[in-house]
């Protein structure tokens, strides 16, 4: 990257909104404002090992502090960058039972909703593997000035004004769309700034990576299990055996699978008979993101971003990915 050619997440945004005469700055705003709390949830993921921040929620560290894990960190950071910023009324957490109606001064007036996960991949924290933050900004439905409601959060992912990620890996980067294309950017940390990396990034439409819980593998839906059979054949012709890549962080495994090509599929299973992961936090934006990168992302049975979400903490199988290989699985799921 040639430094003096490098455009930074807020110039990007800025250039973006120029490309809207109508747009009045709010929206600029929370994108930024997002992309500042992710910057400050990476400084604290990046000194993870060297401070009190592991260990269970709720214990008190040597100073009397209380000890707090870092998706409570970084729930907190959400919460206060957003009730700050004013343009969000409502926010959904992955990690709070409710609705947050937020208390900021202007929050009132917000025109938007915002649901994230905070850190995605929990169980990867404490061995410093890759984890994230997913999130996804929706238009409110209710009167700006009153008071926000459910019905404002649970709107279907046709309705998304925008949806992303970040990564913490090796590098950080912040991956979004708003509905025209994927781009990402990658934190350069003497600087400080995201700094576009991945213009316009689109998904290989076919690819030799499936990305599954195979520990689940007894206690998946029969055409699921065939799959799993299928892809572990030898046919040089569809270049088959395929590479097994589970991390056990869905926006890691995600994320590999945007750039390289692949499948992630979570099925339901005897202990999730609706699958393990979120519709609104999770699955949605993204399935956005696949979408907007040229991929596919289905229930088997439903296109993830048609669901009406009926419940905030609503969970779906999902498979998503490489267009061909989300096919072959519909298909296989459809024999039987
Ligand atoms: P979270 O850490 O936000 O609770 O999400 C964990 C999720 C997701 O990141 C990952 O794809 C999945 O759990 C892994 O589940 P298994 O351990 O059952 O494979
Ligand atoms: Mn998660
Ligand atoms: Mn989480």
């Amino acid at each position: 990257m040639n430094e003096f050619n490098v455009t930074t997440l807020g110039q990007f945004i800025i250039q973006k909104q120029q490309e809207y005469t109508f747009a009045k700055g709010e929206f600029s705003r929370l994108l930024r404002d997002i992309g500042i709390a992710a910057k400050v949830i990476s400084r604290e993921v990046n000194k993870a090992g060297l401070t009190q921040i592991l260990g269970d929620h709720g214990s008190i560290n040597v100073q009397g502090e209380d000890v707090k894990k870092l998706d409570i960190i970084a729930n907190e950071m959400f919460i206060s960058t957003l009730s700050a910023g004013g343009e969000v009324c409502v926010l959904a957490s992955e990690e709070e039972d409710t609705i947050l109606p937020l208390k900021g001064t202007f929050s009132k007036n917000g025109k938007y909703v915002v649901c994230i996960d905070p850190l995605d991949g929990s169980s990867n924290i404490d061995v410093n593997v890759s984890i994230g933050t997913i999130f996804s900004i929706y238009r409110r439905l209710s009167e700006p000035g009153t008071e926000p409601n459910l019905q404002d959060v649970l709107q279907s992912g046709n309705k998304l004004v925008a949806a992303g990620y970040v990564i913490y890996g090796s590098s950080t980067m912040l991956v979004y769309s708003t509905g025209n294309g994927v781009n990402g950017f990658t934190l350069d940390p003497s600087i400080g700034e995201f700094c576009l990396s991945h213009p316009d990034i689109k998904t290989p439409t076919d690819a030799k990576i499936y990305s599954v819980n195979e520990g689940n593998a007894i206690e998946i839906p029969d055409g699921v299990k065939k799959y799993l059979d299928w892809v572990k054949q030898d046919d040089k012709a569809t270049n088959r055996p395929y590479s097994a890549r589970y991390i056990g962080s869905m926006v890691a495994d995600f994320h590999r699978n945007l750039l390289k090509g692949g499948v992630f599929i979570y099925p339901a299973t005897a202990k999730s008979p609706n699958g393990k992961l979120r519709l609104m936090f999770e699955c949605i934006p993204m399935s956005f993101i696949a979408e907007q990168a040229g991929g596919k992302s289905t229930t088997g049975s439903e296109r993830i971003l048609d669901i009406e979400p009926s419940e905030l903490h609503q969970r779906v199988p999902v498979i998503m990915g490489s267009e061909n290989m989300v096919n072959k699985v519909v298909e296989m799921i459809n024999q039987n």
